[in-house]
Formats: structure tokens, C-alpha cells, sequence
């Protein structure tokens, strides 16, 4: 999906680095859609902002691709990894931000969780709906976000949703993705793995580095299906 017709909003007096919530406090913006934001060296950067899919939380969205676009080499890589898309509107088939700037996002103040969705904005404009196919995840509880260990860590999630199966603060393996995949939640081996948790019949990698159109997975059911990568934290404004 292409979005063409960007609403942006400008900041003149930038005084410190624009995180949303910087830009929502300060100018009281808080609808979904394009802003351009500053990163910590007071670089501009365009991007899509979600106030409203999550309460309480506010998310910047750092990476999005389709099934297809996971097939290249430089979706297959963790987040330490610098493979910026370079373009002049925002393709949620193929996006992803500078590295620097994630880390200017996850280091700004009140960036506490990452999280992925499916498909965002495709069915209703209103985001998502009911928390199928989605990962929530607190930096806390996994600081390998922005490292090369390429291995998969138990790690505590607030939610994970997948096929409709879910859990709250479960445990679950997540793998960084190294040099050869994207970051994951790594569906095969949870049921042996951590909490030991069964997805439903899903098998393989959810949320990176899909191998197989599964008709079950919302991020991977046709070859133009987005997974949606963020930062964000609560609100608190
Ligand atoms: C996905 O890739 C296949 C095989 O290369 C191609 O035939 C198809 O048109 C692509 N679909 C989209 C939506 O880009
Ligand atoms: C994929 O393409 C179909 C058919 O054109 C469309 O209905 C659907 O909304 C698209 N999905 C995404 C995620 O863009």
C-alpha cells in the first residue's frame, strides 16, 4: 500500500529531539498518520505515528514490509543492521529507518516497549483489530533488540497473539536475527522452549523472516501482507 498524499506536520522551534510524544505534549497533535520527527544529532525524519490502536500507548513505526519484500537479504537482519529505505513517501510494503534513528527513538524518554503488527491501517484505517497477530515486548526484557547475538532468548512478553492464540507475560523464545534473519518470534520452538507454549498449529517464525505464504498468519497470508515493526511506551500526557 503507498501512501501519496503525506500529512505532515512541521516544527520550526525545535529545541529538543521531537519524539511523538515530545510533538504531542508540546503541540497537542494526536491523530494517526505522517510527521516528521527529529532524531538526537536534530536530523529530520518522516515517519507513521499511532496514538490510537493501543491504549495508552504511543508507537513510531521503524520498519514495515510485505511477505515478499522479507525474501530479500536485507529483511533478513537484525536491527543492528543499517538498511535504511531511501524514498520520498512511506511504503509500508518496503520501509524501514536508519539505524541511528531507531536508537535515537528507543533511547528517547519514555520509549519503554517494541512491538509488531500485521497489515496496519489496511482493513479500516483505524489500525488493528483485536490484538490478532501482534507482539508487545518491554526493552527490559529483551536488550538483545539492537545486537548481534544470534540466538534465541526467553523472553518475558506483555502479549503475544498468534493464529488468535495468545498469552500476557509469558515466556517465549525470540531470536535477534543476526546477520541472516529478521528479529523473530520463533513459533517452532516455543512448545519445547521457555514457557512451552503451543501457537494453535502454527509452525516456523512469526513476525521476520517467513519462508512459506501460511494462509493462517495475518503478517504472511498473501505476498503483499505488511508486518509492521515499532517503538513506543504509555502515554503520558
Ligand atoms: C511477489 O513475488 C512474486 C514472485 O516473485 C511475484 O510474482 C508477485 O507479483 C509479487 N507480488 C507482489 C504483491 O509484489
Ligand atoms: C493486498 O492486495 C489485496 C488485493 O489487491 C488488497 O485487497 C489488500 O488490501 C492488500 N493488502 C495489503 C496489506 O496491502
Amino acid at each position: 500500500m503507498k501512501f501519496t498524499a503525506l500529512s505532515l506536520v512541521f516544527f520550526i522551534f525545535s529545541i529538543v529531539p521531537f519524539t511523538i510524544q515530545a510533538a504531542k505534549d508540546i503541540n497537542g497533535v494526536s491523530e494517526n498518520g505522517f510527521y516528521i520527527l527529529y532524531d538526537n544529532q536534530y536530523r529530520p525524519f518522516i515517519t507513521f505515528c499511532d496514538f490510537n490502536s493501543d491504549k495508552g500507548f504511543i508507537w513510531t513505526l521503524i520498519e514495515s514490509f510485505s511477505l515478499n519484500n522479507s525474501m530479500k537479504a536485507k529483511y533478513r537482519k537484525g536491527f543492528f543492521q543499517d538498511f535504511p529505505t531511501v524514498s520520498s513517501f512511506i511504503d509500508l510494503q518496503e520501509f524501514r529507518l536508519e539505524n541511528s534513528v531507531m536508537k535515537s527513538i528507543a533511547g528517547a524518554p519514555g520509549s519503554t516497549h517494541f512491538r509488531t503488527t500485521c497489515n496496519f491501517n489496511t482493513n479500516d484505517r483505524k489500525g488493528i483489530q483485536n490484538h490478532l497477530d501482534y507482539l508487545r515486548v518491554s526493552f527490559c526484557n529483551f536488550p538483545n533488540f539492537f545486537k548481534n547475538v544470534n540466538k534465541n532468548t526467553c523472553t518475558k512478553v506483555d502479549y503475544i497473539n498468534v493464529q488468535g492464540q495468545s498469552c500476557r507475560d509469558c515466556s517465549i523464545p525470540i531470536h535477534d536475527g543476526g546477520n541472516e534473519h529478521h528479529m523473530l518470534a520463533n513459533i517452532d520452538r516455543s512448545p519445547d522452549d521457555c514457557d512451552r507454549l503451543k501457537f494453535g498449529g502454527a509452525k516456523g517464525y512469526a513476525f521476520g523472516d517467513y519462508r512459506l505464504l501460511d494462509s493462517k498468519f495475518s503478517c504472511s497470508m498473501a505476498s503483499n501482507s505488511t508486518t509492521n515493526w515499532w517503538i513506543g511506551g504509555a502515554d503520558m500526557s
